[in-house]
């Protein structure tokens, strides 16, 4: 993607969290800010986001926005303070953090930051004092150094959250982001999505992936990098990682959508996966 302007894949992942507060009841993830931070931005067509494949979009958005989370309530169960949002885009929890000790660093794209930042201005939602924005480039510059000259504490644990980023990455930024994580104290950890290789893939895992591959690269922010289960783990355990887990389709849906009598959950071949990994 181009450094110099705004992720436009930000603005189409925000825009599926907005419409989840008002087209699924009950959210999966309750986000009060998802809407007015779009402010007049927000419209859509409701027949069209009633769509079996848009509902599919949407359900793994709020799914794996509210697993990071869960993951991050653990970290801070432990005793975690500071939590880095990388490729954070329009994430809205610095501004619904529930947790009083949290230090919060939104790791960006500058132009992508800059972009969010004027959302906030015009939708008036104040930018609370435990955040502290980070520009950044992964491919340009280590996650370390950026936090390092943001007053993150590199003596303390932290968690990543890092979704919808990751196959946007080729794998030297990937590995050097997951260096620098795994360099941090022990509880440290982080929850990203990836994608899977598509040659790994059923046939009907594989359209969906391709529709989803399209749009993103006709927003001209192509994947490259992806994984086997398999592949991943063994570079999480080369960056240093200890406790790794993953969570499919299958996984998501018994965690986040039993029971629902709109039948919203996530098809069966899938949209992307979660892992999480712990110091
Ligand atoms: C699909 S959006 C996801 C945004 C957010 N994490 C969310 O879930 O709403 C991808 C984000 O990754 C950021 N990004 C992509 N490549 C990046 C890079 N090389 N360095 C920093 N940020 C990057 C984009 O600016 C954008 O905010």
């Amino acid at each position: 993607m181009e450094t110099g302007r705004a992720s436009k894949t930000a603005f189409r992942v925000a825009m599926r969290r907005a419409i989840h507060q008002i087209l699924d009841q009950p959210c999966v993830l309750v986000d009060p800010i998802a809407v007015p931070l779009l402010g007049p931005h927000f419209t859509f067509d409701r027949e069209r986001e009633m769509s079996p494949l848009a509902r599919a979009f949407r359900a793994f958005m709020a799914a794996r926005s509210r697993f990071a989370e869960d993951r991050l309530a653990d970290a801070v169960a432990s005793g975690g303070t500071q939590y880095a949002v990388l490729g954070a885009g329009l994430d809205t929890f610095a501004y619904r953090n529930p947790f009083p000790n949290l230090r919060i660093f939104e790791v960006d794209f500058p132009a992508t930051q800059e972009w969010k930042r004027s959302l906030l201005v015009e939708a008036a939602i104040p930018v609370p004092g435990s955040l502290t924005f980070v520009p950044l480039d992964f491919e340009h510059k280590t996650l370390a150094a950026g936090l390092a000259e943001s007053g993150f504490d590199l003596g303390a644990s932290a968690f990543f959250g890092w979704l919808g980023v990751v196959p946007y990455l080729t794998r030297d930024a990937f590995r050097a982001t997951l260096q620098a994580i795994a360099q941090l104290p022990a509880g440290s950890g982080a929850c990203f999505d990836y994608a899977l290789s598509p040659e790994s893939m059923s046939p009907l895992r594989r359209r969906a992936f391709e529709t989803l591959a399209a749009r993103v690269a006709a927003a001209g922010e192509p994947f490259h990098l992806f994984f086997t289960p398999d592949e991943l783990e063994a570079e999480l355990r080369s960056a240093g990682f200890h406790t790794i887990g993953f969570a499919d389709s299958d996984d998501l849906n018994s965690l986040y959508f039993d029971n629902r009598s709109d039948g919203l959950k996530l098809p069966p071949e899938g949209l992307g996966m979660m892992a999480s990994a712990w110091v």
